[in-house]
């Protein structure tokens, strides 16, 4: 997923006592340039990854207002409806934060399209779900989790997991790649009432049955709320390859490597 496009670049007359004191978010770096400060989007994202064991939803999850919320496989007629769930869901984490709010329903659509059409890997339809709710409205809904395939290969190392041509139609068919959580939201006020886990339950028993073993995730440090979630729910963080420990041991594994070829 790429959001880097909806981080704008923002320039504050102030003065430096108050640039010291501006409270910093860990997706923007900091400069203070001639009486302004300088904000330059440099968000840092984490691998994840989930061991994937039988899961048993909760018997009954109720939202906000007490209504049953029911989990139900993401077909293609849900997808329009997510749009503006995930504006709510995102108003509060960056770059969505960062928009207007016409601009989010935007950023929305955008970012729900490359992921309906296959631009985040194919779509695992069978582990896609939709949690919805009755209301006087009608039928509302109140979170999904959206998974794709990702190419396999070492989520603690520099290598760009993406796919580089389009992956072969039948990728999921034969078990190839691994599955990424790329998009998961409730709906903002009826949030930590354990829809998202409930969901989560779901995508978890689906891949199992496809015969995957691990689901892979990202998050943006900065986002509290999914970094507790992954937590919460299982997922353990992936070394950063950037990390000067993952850097040595990429130099040691380098030089044992080439002793080995010398000998
Ligand atoms: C992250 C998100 C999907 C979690 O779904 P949820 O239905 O709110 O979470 P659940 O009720 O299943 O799980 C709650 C647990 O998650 C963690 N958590 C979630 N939001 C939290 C918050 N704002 N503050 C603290 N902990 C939070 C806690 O560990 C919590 O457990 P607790 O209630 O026992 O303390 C939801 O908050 C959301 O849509 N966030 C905005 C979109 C987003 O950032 N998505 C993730 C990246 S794709």
């Amino acid at each position: 997923m790429t959001t880097e496009k909806w981080y704008p670049f923002v320039k504050l007359p102030l003065s430096a006592e108050q640039f010291r004191q501006l409270p910093q978010h860990p997706s923007y770096e900091y400069e203070y340039v001639d009486g302004e400060a300088w904000l330059t989007a440099r968000p840092k994202t984490y691998h994840a990854l989930l061991d994937l064991e039988a899961r048993e939803p909760a018997a009954s999850v109720r939202g906000f207002g007490r209504e049953e919320i029911t989990v139900r496989p993401l077909d293609r007629d849900e997808w329009p409806y997510l749009r503006p769930l995930f504006a709510g869901a995102f108003q509060s984490v960056p770059p969505f934060s960062l928009i207007t709010d016409d601009e989010r329903l935007v950023a929305a659509n955008q970012c729900l399209e490359k992921t309906r059409t296959g631009g985040d890997g194919p779509l695992i339809s069978d582990a896609c779900f939709v949690a919805r709710c009755k209301s006087d409205e009608g039928e509302q809904r109140l979170g999904a989790i959206i998974i794709t395939l990702m190419q396999d290969g070492d989520l603690e190392s520099c290598d760009d997991l993406t796919w580089t041509e389009q992956a072969a139609v039948d990728a999921i068919a034969k078990g190839w790649g691994r599955p990424h959580l790329t998009w998961i939201f409730t709906d903002y006020w009826n949030a930590r009432h354990g829809v998202g886990t409930a969901l989560l339950d779901h995508a978890v028993n689906a891949l199992l049955k496809i015969d995957y073993t691990d689901l892979a995730s990202t998050f943006l440090l900065g986002n509290e709320s999914s970094t507790l979630w992954h937590w919460r729910n299982g997922f353990r963080l992936m070394s950063n390859p950037g990390s000067p420990r993952a850097i040595e041991r990429g130099i040691t594994a380098k030089e044992s490597e080439e002793s080995v070829e010398s000998s």
